[in-house]
């Protein structure tokens, strides 16, 4: 597949940037001589990954506050992502939070807060950035969704739930901006070896944090608007998702 190239050199945002995966993908679109946003709300975490980065790569490392729990945290990063030089040319939502599925069941302000961090803080911060994108005519919108979103599964259907809005709202913003210009992409791992996984035991098809982000970053050039991530899992979860739900809700999977 022969990559399409991107138009100019511009800036980057990570949204999410302490997660190992931003942190590969940043290092990946730094290497390619991209100007990077690193937004996130551990802000001593984010001053040693942009040391690094700087020191890798000799590019332009821009660090902003982000926290999808404070109300205009989103709205003020896209503005001020969008106010800066080099001009802005993707973006890449990584924020996640696979939360408590019991706790959740539970505590509707929790499973609230699950969809906040995996579904609605992405409206804030990509609505602004993808008219901006449709009115210049170029640009690429990135989202790290998850196997989770596409069928609900008992474990995290909180979360399962929120990544299938996450798919949708991104499946819609496609269809919308690709004949304007804007590409708009799902990246979608399954399990990924990092702090969302740690002490779940041995996972099939652990991916490591640095090919997913290698993923991502590729994600902006390729042809592919859906990415899974070890490849199979797009046809483990076709048979998933083909499952009838009488014999599924009898599973355990
Ligand atoms: N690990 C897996 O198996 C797996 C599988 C499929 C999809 N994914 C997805 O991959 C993405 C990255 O996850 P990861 O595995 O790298 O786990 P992670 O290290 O826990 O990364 C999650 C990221 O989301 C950020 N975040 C969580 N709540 C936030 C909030 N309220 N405001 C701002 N940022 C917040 C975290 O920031 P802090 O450092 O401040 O907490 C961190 O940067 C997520 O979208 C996740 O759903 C992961």
């Amino acid at each position: 597949m022969t990559p399409l190239a991107l138009e100019t050199k511009g800036s980057v945002l990570v949204v999410g940037a302490t997660s190992p995966i931003a942190r590969a993908a940043a290092a990946e679109f730094a290497r390619q001589g991209y100007a990077v946003i690193l937004a996130a709300r551990d802000k001593d975490e984010l001053d040693r990954i942009a040391a690094d980065l700087r020191i890798r790569s000799r590019v332009e490392v821009t660090l902003l506050p982000y926290d999808a729990d404070l109300k205009g945290s989103g709205t003020r990063l896209a503005e001020i992502a969008l106010e800066l030089e080099p001009p802005l040319i993707g973006a890449v939502w990584v924020v996640g939070d696979l939360g408590d599925q019991d706790r959740a069941q539970e505590d509707v302000t929790h499973a609230k807060a699950i969809v906040r961090r995996n579904f609605t803080g992405v409206i804030d911060v990509f609505t602004p950035i993808a008219n901006a994108f449709e009115a210049r005519g170029a640009g690429f919108l990135i989202a790290v969704g998850s196997v989770a979103g596409d069928r609900g599964r008992a474990k995290n259907y909180v979360y399962g739930a929120a990544k299938a809005a996450l798919h949708a709202f991104m499946s819609g913003m496609r269809q919308r901006l690709d004949r304007k210009g804007v590409r708009v992409r799902v990246v979608k791992p399954g399990f990924v070896d990092t702090a969302m996984t740690f002490a779940m035991g041995p996972l099939p098809l652990l991916a490591s944090p640095d090919k997913v982000g290698q993923a991502v970053a590729r994600a902006a050039t390729g042809k592919k608007d859906e990415i899974y991530t070890p490849g199979p899992w797009r046809w483990i979860m076709l048979i998933i998702r083909h499952l009838p739900e009488r014999v599924f809700k009898k599973t355990n999977i």
